[in-house]
């Protein structure tokens, strides 16, 4: 990368993440963060939590008496951070080019953020950001969106939404598997802060909200997505805007070779929950360890 740039894409909806997505996955993460590198780690180790995002899996480490630095390239994704984890280290810097002043006992980046590096070069530089600012045998753990899952699972169609009495969002991935490139599109609905138009529309919007409310159950999930298809037409009085994040399906064997090339040994992929046999049907998690420079 010639010129530092700081890529802060999440800054727009960085409110909405805080609420949603962030504790969603920062519950599951957690799960595999504590299966596959806690009991490996000494008591008040220092950990730095790559692309954070709104922190939400950094306070109950601290609660576990680790010692955590969140790093993330978006302002607004920073500050939700600092409210959720109060008692953490926070840098605004880019995976790309950041330079750690102390090397951590392990350093983690959860949800796919590295999905987000377009290229193999610019994925093996985080690579070797983070070789340098691990002590001597610490470990590296990542997860990744690769190739045959995008394709398999990516189709343009809407897989996460909700509709709250304020707004509603939906998520639609879709991936191009000529140059394994991948986008999810992140739509946001706000609700008007209240129909002034007509009694008629008022009232529409009272009986509308309990309605809403019920969707969010999660047997409604199915029925919920498909109102979602549609909600432009059923509530066009509320804002909507699209953002859309370009992504990149990286193959599992480059990845493994260029964190071999960086000098990292001890190379394991598995599945969230456990298993070491990827296929399309599940991301591929990455834990290794820094090993003697090659
Ligand atoms: C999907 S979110 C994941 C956040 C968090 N890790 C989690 O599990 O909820 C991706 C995060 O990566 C950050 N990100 C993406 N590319 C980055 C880069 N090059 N440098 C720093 N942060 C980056 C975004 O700002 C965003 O907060």
């Amino acid at each position: 990368m010639l010129s530092k740039e700081r890529y802060n894409a999440y800054d727009t909806w960085a409110w909405l993440y805080n609420q949603t997505m962030g504790p969603a996955y920062g519950q599951e993460q957690l799960r595999w963060l504590e299966r596959s590198l806690l009991p490996q780690l000494p008591s008040a180790a220092q950990l730095l939590d790559l692309c954070c995002g709104t922190g939400q899996l950094i306070q109950p480490l601290l609660e576990r008496g680790y010692q955590v630095t969140g790093l993330d390239g978006s302002e607004a994704m920073l500050n939700y951070a600092r409210e959720n984890a109060p008692r953490a280290n926070f840098w605004l810097d880019d995976a790309r080019t950041f330079s750690s002043p102390i090397q951590f006992d392990a350093v983690f980046s959860t949800s796919a953020s590295l999905n987000h590096i377009m290229s193999l070069e610019a994925l093996t530089e985080v690579f070797q950001n983070v070789y340098r600012s691990l002590q001597p045998s610490g470990f590296f753990l990542f997860d990744l969106n690769h190739p045959g899952q995008m394709q398999k699972w990516w189709r343009g169609q809407i897989v996460e939404g909700e509709i709250d009495s304020r707004y509603a969002w939906i998520l639609r991935p879709s991936y191009e598997p000529t140059h394994h490139q991948g986008a999810f599109e992140v739509s946001l609905f706000e609700a008007p802060r209240w129909p002034s138009q007509s009694w008629g529309k008022r009232l529409m919007y009272l009986l509308r909200a309990p309605l809403y409310r019920l969707l969010s159950l999660r047997r409604l999930t199915r029925f919920r997505l498909k109102l979602l298809c549609y909600f432009s037409r059923l509530e066009p009085d509320w804002q909507r805007s699209d953002l859309n994040y370009p992504v990149k399906g990286h193959a599992i064997a480059d990845v493994r070779l260029a964190l071999q090339q960086t000098g990292f040994e001890q190379i394991c992929i598995e599945t969230i929950e456990g298993a070491d046999k990827i296929d399309d049907n599940y991301s591929a998690h990455f834990i290794c360890r820094k090993g003697a420079q090659p």
